[in-house]
């Protein structure tokens, strides 16, 4: 099954106020995070998403390569939120994307601090923000999506240990613009309920693989080992060393150790 990601395949019917009204779409891009800020740069509409069906220099957490081929979900999506929103937006964007597979597939999807998407333990989707705040004012917020959908891990060997596939888990393949569609709603509802104190911050630490577990975080250049306590409102790890202190953690990346 190969689904057309049209814009209006998308945008028609679809349940939103703002996100999706407008769609920039790209058989093939570099990343989407690029045209996004551009378009972020230059005043697009909030809610603008720039989508790809490929891309060629597809960009991950930690200035590492995202793998973006043909078959996968890849998009961004252009906010204008407050300040105070930003921290939230790590929880929203994988609630988001857990609820959207959850739906379309059936799977059970957890998250992995901070925000990858796992299925049975394997790497199904990943995350990238990317902001630009001056002061006390968010120029923009870009909330970067990419989703292994119809995609054979085993022609990724290098990744094949760690990430898997919505059609490698389910021995079948999934509908693209379902999940694409339901992914935006979900967006969208989540963010709206910020401004009404809602917090995605319970959602999102009941979903997490991590807690309760024996942990390596890599966080810049240090690494730390412990178990993981407990993640913040403000969406940082809390990390039980051996001498027993307790550290927050506020970027990096955690590796189960059992
Ligand atoms: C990660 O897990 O390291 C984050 C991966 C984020 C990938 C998405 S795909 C759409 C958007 N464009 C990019 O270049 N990256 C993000």
């Amino acid at each position: 099954m190969e689904d057309s990601l049209s814009p209006a395949s998308i945008t028609d019917n679809l349940e939103t106020r703002f996100i999706g009204r407008r769609i920039i779409y790209y058989p093939t891009l570099r990343s989407t995070m690029e045209v996004a800020r551009r378009e972020a740069q230059t005043g697009a509409a909030e809610g603008t998403v720039i989508l790809a069906d490929e891309q060629t220099a597809g960009r991950g957490r930690l200035k590492r390569v995202w793998l973006s081929p043909k078959g996968g979900i890849a998009l961004s999506v252009i906010f204008y939120p407050s300040v105070a929103y930003l921290p939230s937006f790590i929880m929203l964007a994988s609630l988001a994307a857990v609820h959207s597979i959850e739906v379309v597939t059936g799977l059970k999807p957890r998250i992995k601090w901070p925000n990858d998407v796992l299925v049975n333990g394997k790497k199904v989707c990943g995350i990238l923000i990317e902001s630009e705040v001056k002061g006390n004012i968010v120029d923009y917020a870009i909330i970067g999506i990419g989703i292994n959908v119809n995609l054979r891990l085993s022609h990724f060997p290098d990744i094949l240990p760690i990430a898997t596939s919505l059609s490698d888990e389910l021995g079948r393949d999934v509908s693209r613009l379902d999940v694409i569609r339901y992914l935006l709603v979900e967006l969208e509802r989540l963010y709206l309920t910020l401004p009404a104190g809602e917090s995605v911050y319970e959602e999102w630490r009941d979903r997490m693989v991590t807690l309760g577990k024996r942990v390596q975080v890599k966080s810049g250049k240090t690494k730390y080992e412990g178990v993981a306590e407990s993640v913040a409102r403000d969406g940082s790890l809390l990390l039980r060393l051996s001498d027993s202190s307790l550290i927050k953690i506020v970027a990096g990346d955690v590796t189960l150790r059992d």
